[in-house]
């Protein structure tokens, strides 16, 4: 993986290549992956067709100088549209959401190995489902490894980059200049997901202009919400969400209702209140769907259980939950 640099005269990194994209008909490419519509639903969990690898070479092409193409008249109008797409179940897909599939000429689907694999099967079965665009291409890249030696944040910022330069190189090198570009965004992409991020570190390159939009999505919190059919709040009083790593470090300042995502260590486990309520769920909105609802003293050993053994099963697991401690009071002024 080459590394992704601010001023790059190529977006691979080569000296070699003009500065004008010279941009073959996108549509010609090798790599691409049109889906065949068969007119089957596919189960679920298997792998639409043969997955396809961007290629790390550098290509023929280099990215314009902002403006350089617009002083010759040449007009650019790529747009990248980040998709959120739900949280595990295909339905989540909003009506907003398979119009922006479908406006995509490439859509990019990350591929993180056997154990993320439900993951990148859930995005080609949403494509299968709903894209009806049949010029659209699917290309699948590998999710680079965030490195876990030095900093933390070093290690989450070179991660990013990586990825960023990965985007570039589909803007660059794998789309024409008024392509549009489809990023499929697990859940809602302003809800612990770098996406945006990691699009604005492409945009501040400056080697591509692009015009940004983003489609909400279904979060894993309205998943679990929905499914323990409980509201996310109590009656004006604020909600936390923060991540298992925080939650273990102690509870946090102002508020009796925390959501908790991205739990590692089972911070559940660490809370004092055990009168707390607690309301988890893994796997929401995919049929293997596991809620577990109760006091916080009654129920924890039973989530640790089911966790491991989920986990152990399936090779994976995410799971979310709402920590509520019953001294809240609650107050009037809302419907
Ligand atoms: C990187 S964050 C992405 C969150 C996502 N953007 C959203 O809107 O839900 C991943 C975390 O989201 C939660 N999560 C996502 N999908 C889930 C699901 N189907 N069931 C339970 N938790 C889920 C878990 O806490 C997981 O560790």
């Amino acid at each position: 993986m080459r590394a992704f640099q601010p001023s790059s005269p190529c977006s691979s990194g080569c000296s070699a290549h003009p500065r004008e994209p010279i941009l073959p008909p996108a549509r010609q490419r090798s790599e691409t992956l049109r889906l065949k519509k068969t007119g089957r639903r596919r189960p679920q969990g298997t792998v639409l067709g043969r997955p396809l690898r961007l290629g790390r070479s550098c290509g023929t092409q280099a990215g314009p100088q902002p403006g350089a193409l617009a002083a010759r008249g040449v007009s650019v109008s790529r747009t990248i549209l980040i998709i959120g797409i739900g949280a595990g179940n295909p339905e989540h897909m909003t009506v907003q959401a398979i119009n922006a599939l479908n406006r995509a000429d490439v859509l990019l689907i990350p591929t993180k190995g056997e154990e993320k694999a439900f993951l990148a099967d859930m995005r080609r079965d949403i494509c299968e489902r709903y894209l009806t665009n049949e010029a659209t291409r699917i290309h699948e890249y590998a999710v680079p490894k965030r490195r876990t030696d030095g900093s933390y944040d070093g290690g989450v910022n070179d991660w990013h980059h990586a990825i960023a330069s990965i985007y570039e190189e589909t803007l660059l090198e794998r789309s024409g200049p008024d392509d549009t570009i489809g990023l499929l965004v697990w859940g809602d992409p302003m809800l612990y997901d770098s996406t945006i991020r990691i699009v604005e570190h492409v945009r501040a390159a400056g080697r591509v202009a692009f015009e940004l939009e983003v489609i909400p999505g279904i979060t894993s919190i309205q998943a679990l919400c929905a499914s323990r059919k409980i509201a996310l709040n109590r009656i004006g009083l604020p909600v936390q969400v923060t991540t298992g790593r925080r939650l273990s470090e102690g509870w946090p300042e102002g508020t009796g209702d925390v959501v908790v995502m991205l739990d590692g260590v089972e911070a559940f486990r660490t809370v004092q209140d055990r009168d707390a309520e607690i309301h988890w769920g893994a796997y929401l909105g995919t049929p293997l769907e596991i809620t577990i609802a109760g006091r916080l003293g009654d129920v924890a050993e039973t989530i640790s259980e089911t966790r491991s053994r989920a986990r152990q099963e399936n090779g994976w697991i995410m799971d979310t939950y709402l920590i509520r401690q019953r001294n809240g009071q609650e107050a009037e002024g809302e419907t």
